[in-house]
């Protein structure tokens, strides 16, 4: 799910120079695969109405729904003709500049193990079924893929100025918990939330969190929590809008006035926010006592 924290600062044995690792699709038990399908049925009859239109027909053209963890070679194909993007397999969490350079070159690198039964709702690492179910489907769709790619060249960049904990902050309120206002309504296409069963009806159901108008520099100043529900969630008018401010923002000048400014925290609502439901924060404080 994040990309923030790594354990190994070298590939280990039997990963390429590039971190790569076969997928081996073959080595997955039928209970790994059933562990895919049970995840897969229960967030298959939650999200329509609820995913974006984008994630949404993601699934159906990758064919997603066909039983069993998908073979990385089969989804490819597909993908590539779409917009160009490969999902690879990785051991694990891999650095900052690794991670970046595969987005860059439209390769999304992916969990290579699945969760035991007794974490189906909830798991520290991106396994596959986060990964793939969750990111697969939007890397088909072309705006979104070319934010992505955009995003990678942008963590590039960011390594050299140091400003990588604003650029995470972007990824993690977008891509991984990113809402979108769409004609039909509010929808998720973060896939975070969309490979969540309680979080996917959280995020747009509970009068607890904020959701906010997405603003890039607002988002980056604001602190998140891995562990949990997020209380506030930012909300894009399109795809086409995301990629266009964050393409055609330089995002240094940004970072340099950012590190002048103090971080706000995770349920605090600003004077400049464009607030499109306020939230209780009844579940946060629930939590709390
Ligand atoms: N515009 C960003 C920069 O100047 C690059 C970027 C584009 C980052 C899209 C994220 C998403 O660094
Ligand atoms: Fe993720």
């Amino acid at each position: 799910m994040a990309e923030e924290t790594h354990v190994l600062d070298r590939p280990p044995p039997g990963a390429a120079a590039d971190w790569t690792v076969p997928q081996d699709w073959e080595r997955f038990t039928p209970e790994e695969h059933a562990t895919w399908d049970t995840l897969f049925a229960r967030q298959a009859k939650l999200l329509p109405g609820r995913a974006s239109n984008a994630w949404l027909r993601g699934l159906d053209v990758l064919h997603l729904d066909r039983p069993g963890i998908p073979r990385y070679e089969e989804l490819n194909e597909r993908l590539m003709k779409l917009t160009g993007w490969q999902v690879i397999a990785v051991p694990g969490l891999v650095p900052d500049d690794v991670f970046f350079d595969h987005m860059a070159n439209r390769r999304f690198v992916a969990g290579n193990f699945i969760r035991r039964p007794d974490q189906l709702d909830y798991l520290e690492e991106p396994d596959v079924f986060h990964d793939v179910f969750g990111h697969v489907p939007m890397l088909a769709d072309p705006v979104f893929g070319d934010y992505l790619a955009a995003y990678g060249r942008g963590g590039q960049r960011a390594l050299g100025l140091d400003a990588l904990k604003y650029l995470g902050r972007l990824y993690w309120y977008t891509v991984e918990f990113g809402l979108i206002a769409e004609p039909e309504g509010m929808r998720i296409y973060g896939s975070g939330i969309v490979s969540s069963y309680a979080e996917s009806r959280f995020a747009l159901d509970d009068p607890s969190p904020n959701r906010i108008a997405f603003d890039i520099a607002r988002v980056m100043r604001t602190e998140y929590r891995i562990d949990d529900f997020q209380q506030n969630y930012f909300v894009i008018p399109s795809f086409d809008e995301l990629l266009r401010q964050t393409v055609e923002t330089d995002f240094a000048p940004l970072y340099e006035m950012l590190k002048e400014q103090p971080d706000i925290p995770v349920a605090a609502i600003e004077p400049e926010d464009v607030v499109l439901t306020q939230g209780t924060q009844d579940y946060a404080r629930g939590r709390a006592a």
